[in-house]
C-alpha cells in the first residue's frame, strides 16, 4: 500500500492495461509496425529504443481490460473486419497470442541475430522477413488463445524466440537488429524483464526514458527508431516530448523519431507542432486520427503520431493505415477524419 502511493506521489499513476488495444494503441501500432519494416529493406542492423514500453503484453481478458471495454470497440473491431491495409499488423497481432505491447511488436519484426545475409533463413520464432507478407511464421509452441479468442500461436519467452540457425550455418552472418526498452513504473518493468529475459536482441531498463534519449543515443548500429509513448499524464507533457526530441534529435539527427500524442483539443496540438517547428529540426510530418471534432477537453477525440524523418513513402502508408483503423472503428461522428501534415520540410 506504502509502495503503491510512493508510486502515486511521482505521478505514475498510469496503467496501460486499462487501455491496451483501444483504437490509439491499434493507430501506434499499426503505424509503428510499418517504420519498424522499413528498417528491414536494408540489410545493416538496425536499432529501436522504445522510451516508455509498458509491461510488454497484454491479457485482454483480465479485470484491467474487462473493466474499460477499450478492446471490444478497438482491436478486437479491427480483428473482425481485417480491412486490407492493416492485414500485415493484424496477422502480428493474431501470431502473438496475448496482445502485444510495443516491444513485443518490435521484437517480433527484428530479424534474428546470425541471419544468411544471402539468404535470411529463418529459425524458431515468429520474425517476419521484409516483405514475406503475413506475419505468421509459426514456432512450434502449443497453441493458445488469441485476443480475438481463436487459436494463435502462443506467446513465447525471449529464449524460445531466438533464432535458431540452421544445421549447415551460413557463413555470412550479420549483427543483429537491437532493441532497448525502459520502463520507469517498479511493477511493469518486472513482466517486462521477465518477457525478455536471456533475449540477446532486447536490453530492458528500469530508467526514465527521457534520460535514455540522452544516455542511449547515438546507437552504435547508426540507424534506427526511437518510438515515444508517453502516458500524458501531467500537464507540461508536450513540452516534455518537444524537450525529449530535441535532446534526442541533438544526439542522432539521422535516426527516425516516432511521439504518440492525444488529441483531445486542438489548440493544445497546434502549440506543439508550432514550437517543434521553432526547434528546427527538419523532416517533421504527423498523422492525426479524429473520431470526432476535438472539442470536448475531457474525451480522447483523437491522436497522433509525430515523425520526424520519416521513411520513403510513410506519409502515404500512413494515410492509408489511418484511414483504415478509422473506418474500423469510426462511428461516423461529426469531425471524424485523418488529416497528415507536414510540420517542417526535408
Ligand atoms: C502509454 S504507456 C506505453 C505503452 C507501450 N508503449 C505500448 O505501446 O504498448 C506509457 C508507459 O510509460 C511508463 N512511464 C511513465 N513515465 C515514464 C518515464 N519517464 N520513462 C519510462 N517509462 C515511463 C508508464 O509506466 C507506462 O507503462
Amino acid at each position: 500500500m506504502a509502495a503503491r502511493s510512493a508510486i502515486a506521489a511521482v505521478g505514475m499513476n498510469y496503467r496501460h492495461a486499462y487501455h491496451a488495444g483501444n483504437f490509439a494503441d491499434c493507430f501506434k501500432h499499426a503505424l509503428l509496425a510499418d517504420l519498424v519494416d522499413a528498417f528491414a529493406r536494408k540489410p545493416t542492423p538496425y536499432f529501436v529504443l522504445d522510451t516508455h514500453a509498458g509491461v510488454g503484453r497484454y491479457d485482454l481478458e483480465d479485470d484491467a481490460a474487462r473493466r474499460t471495454g477499450e478492446a471490444d470497440a478497438g482491436i478486437r473491431r479491427l480483428l473482425a473486419s481485417q480491412p486490407a491495409p492493416l492485414r500485415r499488423y493484424l496477422d502480428l497481432v493474431r501470431s502473438l497470442g496475448l496482445y502485444p505491447g510495443s516491444p513485443t511488436l518490435i521484437r517480433a519484426l527484428m530479424r534474428p541475430a546470425g541471419a544468411n545475409l544471402a539468404g535470411e533463413r529463418h529459425g524458431r520464432c515468429h520474425t517476419v522477413m521484409p516483405g514475406a507478407g503475413p506475419a505468421s511464421t509459426p514456432c512450434d509452441a502449443e497453441p493458445d488463445k488469441g485476443v480475438d479468442g481463436g487459436p494463435s500461436a502462443a506467446m513465447t519467452t525471449g529464449a524460445d524466440r531466438r533464432a535458431r540457425p540452421p544445421k549447415s550455418a551460413p557463413m555470412l552472418m550479420r549483427p543483429a537488429d537491437r532493441l532497448a526498452c525502459c520502463e520507469l513504473h517498479p511493477e511493469d518493468v518486472i513482466p517486462l524483464r521477465r518477457l525478455f529475459h536471456h533475449d540477446p536482441q532486447v536490453e530492458v531498463h528500469f530508467r526514465s526514458g527521457w534520460d535514455a534519449l540522452k544516455a542511449l543515443l547515438p546507437p552504435r548500429e547508426k540507424r534506427g527508431l526511437v518510438f515515444i509513448d508517453p502516458p500524458f499524464e501531467s500537464q507540461d507533457e508536450f513540452a516534455v516530448v518537444t524537450e525529449g526530441l530535441k535532446r534526442g534529435h541533438s544526439r542522432f539527427s539521422h535516426g527516425v523519431f516516432a511521439a504518440w500524442y492525444p488529441i483531445k483539443q486542438r489548440a493544445a496540438v497546434r502549440g506543439f507542432h508550432a514550437n517543434l517547428k521553432m526547434t528546427g529540426i527538419r523532416d517533421i510530418i504527423a498523422i492525426e486520427l479524429y473520431l470526432r471534432a476535438p472539442t470536448n477537453a475531457e474525451r480522447l477525440n483523437g491522436c497522433g503520431l509525430l515523425v520526424i524523418n520519416p521513411p520513403y513513402r510513410f506519409a502515404e502508408q500512413g494515410q492509408a493505415i489511418a484511414d483504415a483503423v478509422l473506418r474500423g472503428l469510426g462511428q461516423d461522428e461529426s469531425g471524424a477524419g485523418v488529416d497528415v501534415i507536414r510540420i517542417a520540410d526535408e
